[in-house]
């Protein structure tokens, strides 16, 4: 699916510089065209000849070079490319490109192209940490730049975390996905995620402990494999999936509306931790004590179950509908139930035990269930437990 798309491939200057070598290889493989551009930094990793010879064409490599400028002037060249991918981006080539600045020929091709970009960021740990790149990464998502990784490991420079540029093979699965393929690509899947808000009074609410990490590393899988996903959140501690559509929610009757008004969908994921009850008689005027000393008398009605309405509304409901089951006593047998008195299609069961440190934490150990059976996967991190999911809503939506 790449045969004949035309990649303008910007080499930033860093250690990863020798991966871009292997990325050339791959998207050859795959009957791209790849044109490659070095800054002067990464001429110090990877010598222009050798990428050359791999690209199996011209390198450009300075800003004013004249025969460049009479063959084809840079504007050009930043436009008749399909995608144009930076990789490794350097910190400071993000900070360039944040900053809208021009004075070599990576960043003015940048800033003079229509094209979209896609940067696979690689640096130091602190360096990707610090505010100034997290500022400017948010500004380069908010300009509507992709980015694919960092990935966390040891690094080159012999420390540990979030900084090592993806993967040849992550890059390229990205790049399609850019250029519309994915296995999701057309696909609507909709996801509820974070805990709901019943409020008491103006100011006091019944909340739960969900940090709406699992969903958000769901909807950020989804939208990887290319699915267009509308991600309705309660207030949540985790930041939405970048490139969702985020629908914003505070109590389970207003994610109710805001799922029937997203529908329809291919596929419905609830990971919500929606609260099963609200208050009642929840009072217009904040509660004050009156001298009594007795407590106000909470009334509780039952809250809408979302999951159980989507799984039951008959015409227009998504193909694939996918509950989540928190439990602290027999996972399984609980999650079973609930997947045939919901009338879900899968359960994702997790045992949320305190101890687990699950709910809040990084990791998940989930059991999925479906028609054919349980399924009990490892102990995993919550974006690894999502891309295996979002992999599954691929093969069941084929
Ligand atoms: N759910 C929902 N709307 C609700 C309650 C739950 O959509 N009002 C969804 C959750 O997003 C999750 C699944 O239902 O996908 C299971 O939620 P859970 O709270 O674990 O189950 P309950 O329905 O509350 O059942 P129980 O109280 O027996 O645990």
């Amino acid at each position: 699916m790449l045969a004949g798309k035309r990649i303008l491939l910007i080499i930033g200057g860093g250690i990863a510089a020798y991966k871009a070598l292997d990325l050339i290889r791959r998207l050859k493989e795959r009957g791209a065209a790849v044109t490659p551009v070095l800054t002067r930094a990464a001429e110090e990793f990877v010598t222009p000849l050798s990428v050359g010879a791999l690209a199996g064409g011209k390198v450009h490599r300075a800003l004013f070079d004249l025969t460049d400028e009479a063959e084809m002037g840079h504007i050009q060249l930043s436009r008749v490319a399909d995608l144009i991918v930076v990789a490794p981006a350097t910190a400071d080539l993000m900070a360039k490109m944040a900053g809208g600045h021009a004075d070599d020929l990576a960043s003015t091709l940048i800033l003079a192209t229509d094209t979209r970009v896609l940067i696979a960021p690689a640096m130091n740990v602190r360096m990707w940490q610090h505010p100034a790149t997290q500022r400017n990464l948010a500004m380069l998502r908010g300009d509507g730049v992709l980015t694919v990784g960092p990935n966390d490991g040891d690094m080159a420079c012999g420390e540990f975390g979030p900084g090592r540029m993806a993967e040849p093979l992550e890059i390229v699965a990205a790049i399609e996905t850019a250029l519309g393929g994915g296995p999701l690509a057309g696909r609507h899947v909709l996801v509820t995620s974070g805990p709901t808000h019943e409020p008491i009074d103006p100011v006091r609410y019944i909340a739960n402990r969900s940090s709406g990490a699992q969903g958000a590393a769901l909807g950020a899988a989804l939208v990887a494999l290319g699915a267009r996903v509308t991600f309705v959140t309660g207030p949540a501690t985790v930041p939405p999936p970048p490139g969702a559509h985020v629908v914003q929610v505070e109590t389970a009757a207003e994610m109710l509306a805001a799922v029937e008004a997203a529908l329809p969908a291919d596929a419905a994921v609830f990971a919500a931790a929606v609260a099963d009850w609200r208050v009642a008689n929840a009072s217009g005027a904040k509660l004050k004590k009156d001298g009594s000393g007795r407590a106000p008398a909470l009334e509780f009605a039952e809250n809408p179950d979302i999951l159980a309405t989507v799984s039951q509304m008959g015409p227009g409901r998504p193909r694939l509908v996918v509950g989540f089951a928190a439990e602290t006593d027999d996972v399984l047998a609980h999650a079973s139930a609930k997947r045939a008195r919901k009338g879900c299609d899968w359960i994702v069961a997790n045992d949320v035990r305190p101890a687990t440190g699950i709910m809040g934490g990084t990791e998940n150990e989930v059991t999925l269930v479906t028609a054919d059976g349980a399924e009990a996967w490892p102990r995993l991190r919550k974006d690894e437990v999502a891309r295996r999911l979002a992999a599954r809503i691929a093969g069941a939506l084929q």
